[in-house]
Formats: structure tokens, C-alpha cells, sequence
């Protein structure tokens, strides 16, 4: 059977039946119509997320057909020791610590929402809860202000975009970097013209103060690194919650085990993060030929390491199409591997933990509208734009 990996696939109801069979027939698939390898055994993936010296993020980038100029500039596409220097300082300025002292905001917030959730009855899922529950934590760490945020979250959604634009204008995606760079260069120079007086405790705030061995981040790399922090926790977490809503509507007896032990809850987003990956790949480009089941990947060629694939590997996962939240072997790949694995884990996985926790309990019924729901259509992630939920009566 001849198979054509197309990067539309993951907006598909079920593509999962696709990646098995290329794991059994083609591992490493190339294919010509979208000019990208893609590897989906979980072993192979697995193995290119930690041998960096190989696998490089920035020949290419690590998102499909990456936007050049932000390639070499911003955490996930750059390799050692250029990220070992930016990730050292991010890494302080963003300390589990950081996370700790969120938790009671995110647990208050969480609270609130499902609680307006249970009211209303029926609510969109994205614009309801997502969008607001992002603003008031990602926007709140980095300094941005809620109103703004939700303004901002439609440049966060188009940046994932990957469209041709017609001839003469800018591609949607481009468009997008430029208002979030522009956007985040006027909250910077507020952040340094207000230095005596400013604010401790966001983080734009710290990485413009954070030195290591004497050096600072340059300005324009903090204000790349917030983007990409920003637009990385705005559509992983995004994407991930709606996929968490929508498995649960498929598993309706997981909702009523969640339902009396709520304390399941942290395995199910866990396990809801190897099912149905947020982030179904990025890119890795060889720094040299690599010979890969019979097959010759050329240096320099973008290779899709495929999350979404290698998180239902048989070879590695007992039942892996079965969503078990009682699953002893949780090493899924949902947040990566290696030097560039999530820096925004904790967060990442706090909040989701807080806001099922809070909506679960507050909720006596989890339908939601596949009918008009829409998915998300870009290249590296899988998810929800908008997401029908009914949680009451
Ligand atoms: C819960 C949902 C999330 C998922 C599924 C997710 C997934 C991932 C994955 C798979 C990577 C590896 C990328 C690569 O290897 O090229 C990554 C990296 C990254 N994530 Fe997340 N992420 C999530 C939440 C967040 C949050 C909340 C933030 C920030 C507030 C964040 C910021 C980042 C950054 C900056 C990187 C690049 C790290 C580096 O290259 O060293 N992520 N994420």
C-alpha cells in the first residue's frame, strides 16, 4: 500500500488507525507530497528527543516548516550550548517554586469557572473556561493583562497556522509574530523605563534581571523567549484540556469513576496526555546522514518526531488505544524527552489537575457538541478551537 503522510492528518476525527500502520509498515516514512520523514515508533522518537548532538533543532526549527526568523532565536530551536545558557536562566526564573505559589490562585480560579460553568448549564469550552483560565495565569506570570491576553490569544492561535498567503501579502502566521513582537517590546520598555519601581513578581520582569556568569539575556531574547512561552503554554494547554474534555465525553465510565474519587484525577490528565498527545510532533533536522530502518534520512532533512504515534506504540504501551487511568507505565511523550523536554511541565500539569478537579465536582452531566465543534488545523498540535460542553441542566 502506497501512504502519503499529510499534515492535515492530525485534525482528523481518528488518525490513530494511520500512525499504527506506519509504525508496523513504514517507521520511517517520508513523505513527498509534504517533503517531511516522520518517525513513530515510540523507541525511535524517544531516542532522536535525546541524542541532541544528531538530532539538531536549529537547522530547521522544531515546528513544521518553522517561521526562519525565529529559528536560532527562542528555546525549543536552538541547541547547545546556546540553549544550555537560555534554558540555565529560564530554569531560575521559572522554579517549581513559581508553580507552588500559583496554586492557590489557579485553585480559586478553577473553583470560580466551574462554578459559572454549573450555572450557565451549556458553555463553550475555549472561550469560557480556556482562554480566561490561560489569560489569568500564563498572562499574569508574564505581566500581561487579562484584557489583553484575550485579545492576544487569537495571534497565539494563528501562529500555529501554516497557510500560503496569496500573493503580495504577509502569511497569517508572520502577521501574528509581528503583533505578539511588537506587543511584548512595548511591555518590555514599560518593564525597563519603570525600573526602580518594578513589579517582583512576573517573570518577563526576572529573565530582564537574571544574569549568569555576568551575562544577561539580551532584550530582544526575552522578549523572544516570553512569545515563545506565551504562545507554548497558551496552545499546549489549550489543546491538551480540550482533549481531556472531549476523552472524557468518550468515557463516560471514567466520568463516574472520577465523579467519586476525585483523587484519580492527576492520573487521568496524565493519561489523557499519552492518548491523545496536545502536541503531536515537532521537528528535529540531522546534522549528518542517519541510516534508519533501511532507509538513508539526509542531513539536514526536517524529520517529524511524532508524539502522537509513539504514545500509542504497542511496543511500548500494553493496550495502548485503551485509555487506562489506572495504566502502570505512564512514560509517555506528551511533554517531550531530552534536553528541550517541557520547561512548563509543572504548570502544565497543575493546571490541568486543578481545573478537572474543580469541574468534575462541580459538573452532574459531560456531553459535549461534536457538531459544531471546531478542531484545531495546524501541523505539530491536536485540539479544540471551539468545544459545546454541557456540565448541568
Ligand atoms: C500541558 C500542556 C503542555 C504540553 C503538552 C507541552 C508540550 C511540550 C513539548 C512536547 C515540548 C518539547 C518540544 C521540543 O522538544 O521541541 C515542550 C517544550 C516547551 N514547553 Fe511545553 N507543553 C505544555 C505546557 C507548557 C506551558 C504551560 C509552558 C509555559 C508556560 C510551556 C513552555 C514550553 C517551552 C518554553 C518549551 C521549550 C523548552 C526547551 O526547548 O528547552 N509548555 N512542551
Amino acid at each position: 500500500m502506497a501512504f502519503n503522510y499529510t499534515l492535515d492528518i492530525i485534525a482528523e476525527k481518528d488518525p490513530y488507525p494511520a500512525y499504527r500502520w506506519l509504525r508496523d509498515n513504514q517507521p520511517a516514512h517520508y513523505s513527498d507530497v509534504e517533503d517531511i520523514w516522520v518517525l513513530t515508533r515510540y523507541e525511535d522518537v524517544a531516542n532522536a528527543f535525546r541524542d541532541w548532538k544528531t538530532w539538531s533543532s536549529t537547522r530547521r526549527g522544531n515546528l513544521v516548516n518553522d517561521i526562519p526568523d525565529r529559528v536560532g532565536k527562542t528555546l525549543g530551536t536552538t541547541d547547545p550550548p546556546q540553549h544550555t545558557f537560555a534554558r540555565g536562566l529560564v530554569n531560575k526564573a521559572f522554579t517549581p517554586r513559581t508553580v507552588a505559589e500559583l496554586q492557590p490562585r489557579i485553585g480559586a480560579l478553577a473553583e470560580k469557572l466551574s462554578r459559572d460553568a454549573r450555572e450557565k448549564g451549556e458553555i463553550e469550552f475555549v472561550s469560557d473556561i480556556s482562554a480566561p483560565f490561560n489569560a489569568a495565569i500564563l498572562g499574569a506570570m508574564f505581566g500581561v493583562p487579562d484584557e489583553d491576553f484575550i485579545e492576544l490569544r487569537h495571534w497565539l492561535d494563528d501562529f500555529f497556522v501554516r497557510e500560503e498567503a496569496p500573493e503580495g501579502e504577509t502569511p497569517r502566521q508572520v502577521v501574528a509574530m509581528n503583533r505578539l513582537r511588537d506587543y511584548l517590546n512595548e511591555l518590555a520598555d514599560a518593564r525597563l523605563a519603570n525600573a526602580a519601581s518594578l513589579p517582583e513578581d512576573d517573570l518577563m520582569t526576572a529573565m530582564l534581571r537574571t544574569e549568569e556568569d555576568g551575562r544577561r539575556l539580551e532584550r530582544e531574547q526575552v522578549v523572544v523567549t516570553t512569545m515563545t512561552f506565551l504562545v507554548a503554554g497558551f496552545e499546549s494547554t489549550n489543546n491538551l484540556f480540550t482533549n481531556l474534555t472531549h476523552a472524557l465525553a468518550l468515557h463516560p465510565h471514567i466520568y463516574d469513576l472520577l465523579k467519586q474519587d476525585l483523587s484519580f484525577v492527576p492520573a487521568f490528565v496524565e493519561e489523557g496526555m499519552r492518548w491523545d498527545a496536545a502536541a503531536q510532533g515537532f521537528v528535529r533536522s540531522p546534522n549528518h546522514d542517519v541510516v534508519l530502518h533501511d532507509h538513508v534520512i539526509p542531513e539536514n532533512a526536517q524529520v517529524l518526531l511524532h508524539i502522537g504515534s509513539a504514545n500509542r506504540d504497542e511496543r511500548q504501551f500494553d493496550r495502548p488505544d485503551t485509555f487506562d487511568v489506572a495504566r502502570d507505565n505512564t512514560r509517555h511523550l506528551g511533554l517531550g524527552r531530552g534536553i528541550h523536554f517541557c520547561v512548563g511541565a509543572p504548570l502544565g500539569r497543575a493546571m490541568p489537575q486543578q481545573l478537572f478537579t474543580a469541574l468534575l465536582d462541580a459538573s452532574d452531566t459531560w456531553e459535549i457538541d461534536l457538531e459544531s465543534a471546531e478542531r484545531v488545523t495546524t501541523p505539530n498540535f491536536r485540539g479544540f478551537w471551539r468545544l459545546p460542553l454541557r456540565v448541568g441542566n
